[in-house]
């Protein structure tokens, strides 16, 4: 499996580090003279340690996406304090579509996981600049804030992650739909904690990103994210079928209108192998519908 990663920040040489570590032959990419092959000499000076046998190739040039069977996007501005993910809308729009452009020409049958934000609308930009099937485009966000929430519900229950089910929905913003059926080695987290210990692990859920980004100043989050594009890549490279909430296009599930955003998502050796209609509360889907609408509005004001 050759993936390739665009984009050498702090996300892009935290996911090839991941990668080359299970083993993935990895190509780092970025326009910056010298920092993709910076990073992946340093990552693979680290190989004799770690005893690794994946490899990351870093460079400049765009040409070396030619056979790429996953390409992940990280390329952008990351977010500082104070910032929300959509005011990087703009400038990162502009660099999505000439990333997009450059897949198109070099590597037309890779599948591509966006990881760049506002992550629901990069990722529907880069569908549209590529023309690729639905199922070959899709966002890394929900598997990482669901993994926020897991840890943060762990730490509140005492509980295993692997006992905890529990699913973020919809756009990876403000409004993320925090999903109410949580279980706890099968028992409701209603149970276990009360209302307002539960409002609080919501809430600290949806702001993870933020939380993370205000405790590092320079910096948004990188290791977590590494750690979830790397979950969707082993799904997809190990044709697994795991459903994963993947910002995905919505081809009319839920009612929702033609954009990208975060919904259960069955992920195989064809990426997006299936959108999974799972049942949600009437104020889930109502939560779901607007903020499609709020994606619909930013598309059209680009
Ligand atoms: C975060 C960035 C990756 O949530 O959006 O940390």
């Amino acid at each position: 499996m050759r993936i390739s990663v665009i984009g050498a920040g702090a996300v892009g040489g935290q996911v090839a580090f991941s990668l080359a570590v299970r083993g993935y032959e990895v190509r780092l990419l970025d326009i910056a003279e010298g920092l993709a092959e910076g990073k992946a000499l340093d990552i693979m000076e680290s190989a004799p340690l770690y005893g690794f046998t994946g490899s990351v190739r870093g460079s400049t040039d765009m040409g070396l996406l030619a056979g790429s069977d996953i390409t992940v996007v990280t390329a952008g501005k990351a977010r500082q304090p104070g910032m929300s993910r959509e005011d990087l809308l703009k400038i990162n729009a502009k660099i999505a579509r000439s990333v997009a452009g450059e897949i198109k020409k070099r590597a037309s049958g890779t599948i591509i996981i966006a990881v760049t934000n506002p992550l629901d609308i990069m990722t529907k930009l880069i569908f549209d600049e590529t023309g690729f099937d639905s199922e070959k485009v899709m966002g890394m966000a929900g598997v990482l804030d669901t993994s926020r929430y897991k840890y943060f519900i762990s730490q509140v229950t005492g509980s295993p992650y692997g006992k905890i089910d529990a699913m973020i929905l919809g756009p990876h913003g403000d409004r993320m739909i925090v999903c109410d059926d949580v279980r706890v080695s099968g028992r409701p987290l209603s149970e276990l904690v009360d209302p307002q210990a539960l409002g609080a692990l919501r809430e600290r859920a949806k702001n993870g990103g933020k939380e993370v980004v205000e405790l590092l100043k320079t910096s948004s989050a990188f290791i977590a994210p590494a750690a979830s594009v790397t979950r969707m890549v082993d799904a997809i490279s190990g044709d697994t079928g795991e459903v994963m909430p993947c910002s995905v296009r919505t081809l009319g599930k839920y009612g929702l209108p033609d954009v990208f955003i975060g919904l259960p998502a069955r992920l195989g050796r064809r990426g997006v192998e299936e959108v999974i209609e799972k049942e949600l509360t009437e104020d889930e889907i109502k939560g779901l519908a607007a903020a499609a609408e709020q994606i619909l509005s930013s598309l059209q004001g680009l």
